[in-house]
């Protein structure tokens, strides 16, 4: 069934110009770009975004990271949009990433990995609605 899921090309990857390519890689693996833009987000609003992590020793980097410079968040669709999202991004930590993935190919780092992926249906609706209103939705 025709699922939704939330993407983000990170910081890393649009400054070294690497989203044409990802977008290229999304789209050849059979997903519908619902919506996208381009934004810079404060660290505030990266800490809102990445609330349930709060607790860990690397929210900081990781807010920091993220409000460091332009991201693309994204909204995704396909069957089984979310599994297959991850399947393309590869591990978290590019190390462990798959040859052909994303993250294989673009990542430097588990902090600087290029691309975010929403990890279940509830984060995906929660993802959703902190960057995109109804009407961007069609
Ligand atoms: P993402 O899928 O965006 O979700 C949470 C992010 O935290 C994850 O990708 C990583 O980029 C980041 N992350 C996870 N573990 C670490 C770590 N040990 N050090 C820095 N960043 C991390």
């Amino acid at each position: 069934m025709s699922q939704r899921t939330f993407s983000i090309i990170k910081p890393d990857a649009v400054k070294k110009g690497h989203a044409g390519a990802i977008l290229a890689e999304i789209e050849k693996a059979g997903f519908k770009i619902v919506s996208i833009k381009k934004v810079s987000i404060s660290k505030a609003q990266a800490e809102g975004f990445y609330h349930v992590h709060a607790a860990r020793p690397f929210f900081g980097e990781l807010t920091e990271f993220m409000s460091s410079g332009p991201i693309f968040p994204m909204v995704l669709e396909k069957d089984n949009a979310i599994a297959d999202l991850r399947k393309l991004m590869g591990a978290t930590n590019p190390a462990q990433a798959e040859e052909g993935t994303i993250r294989k190919k673009f990542a430097a780092s588990i902090g600087e990995n290029a691309i975010h992926g929403s990890d279940a249906e509830e984060t995906a609706a929660f993802e959703i609605g902190y960057f995109f209103a109804g009407y961007e939705l069609k």
